[in-house]
């Protein structure tokens, strides 16, 4: 590992010297990180990955519970397991309006996603927290180029509220800040993806899905949401990036 630096009391940043996966992940992909040398826990973690410089990966996280906290614990130096890359690439779309949501730690994927959008896009990204100590990454989109609103939900930085107040579907303006984004990408908890796809429809909102998963290679359909009009969508496999519009959250 290169570096590990933490960005809030529970947020953690690893920047992993990685060639081989460095050169290969896409945006919207994820590694299964075994988060220790021993055989506990069993079940390796889902980590999407953030960002890529040259050789090095960067992986984002938040302490949940036992594994997340063992990785955490891993320093400069040591060595870590990745599986990857895994799941499908999101979707790279060109000449369009495209806002990119992020809520919490969800922030994190979608940096990965605006560094491969830019120059393509005309992007805006709106980016939630709890609070300001809360908040990551924001200079790093700024230095993108992209315009960036910001919301908490105490009100310490930013619009006071959810973030999902900073989007709305509006009529066409002459200011290209407050113009409707012909497509979304969003990551965050459930309930902010569920809110901006209602609040945005008719519009595409294409959603990292950050639930619980098992095998993460498509076997055990522990990950599968159903998709409106039937069936399934395991998200380990056709996601972790799908269009929220066609699923129910
Ligand atoms: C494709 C994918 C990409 C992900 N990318 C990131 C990322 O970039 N950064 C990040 O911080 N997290 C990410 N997650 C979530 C992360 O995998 C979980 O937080 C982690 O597995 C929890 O493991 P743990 O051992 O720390 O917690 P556990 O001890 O397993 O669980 C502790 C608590 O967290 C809850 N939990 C467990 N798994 C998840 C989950 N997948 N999502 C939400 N809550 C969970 C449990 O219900 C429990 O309440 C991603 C998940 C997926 C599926
Ligand atoms: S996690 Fe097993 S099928 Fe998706």
């Amino acid at each position: 590992m290169a570096s590990h630096s933490q960005l809030t009391p529970d947020i953690h940043s690893l920047w992993l010297s990685e060639p081989w996966l460095a050169r290969r992940v896409k945006q919207g992909q994820f590694v299964n990180v075994r988060c220790s040398a021993g055989p506990d826990p069993v079940l390796r973690r889902p980590i999407s990955v953030a960002d890529v410089r040259g050789t090095k990966l960067r992986l984002v996280f938040r302490v949940k519970g036992r594994g997340t906290a063992m990785l955490a614990r891993f320093r400069n130096g040591d060595v870590i397991d990745l599986l990857g890359p895994l799941g499908r690439p999101a979707p790279l779309l060109a000449n369009l309006d495209i806002l990119v949501c992020g809520g919490g730690v969800g922030i994190a994927p979608l940096l990965f996603l605006t560094r491969q959008l830019k120059g393509r896009n005309r992007i805006v990204a709106a980016l939630g927290a709890r609070s300001r100590r809360e908040l990551i990454l924001v200079d790093e989109f700024r230095k993108l180029g992209v315009q960036v609103s910001i919301a908490t939900d105490d009100g310490s930085r930013g619009h006071h509220g959810p973030v999902t107040d900073l989007v709305s579907v509006s009529p066409q303006t002459p200011d290209p800040s407050s113009q409707s984004p012909s497509v979304v990408y969003a990551c965050g908890p459930k309930p902010m993806l569920a809110a901006l796809v209602k609040k945005l429809h008719p519009v595409p909102v294409w959603g990292f899905i950050e639930e619980r998963m098992g095998c993460g290679t498509g076997l055990c359909y522990c990950c599968a949401l159903p998709r409106k009009g039937g069936g399934y969508v395991r998200f380990c496999e056709e996601g972790p990036v799908v269009l929220l519009n066609e699923v129910r959250l």
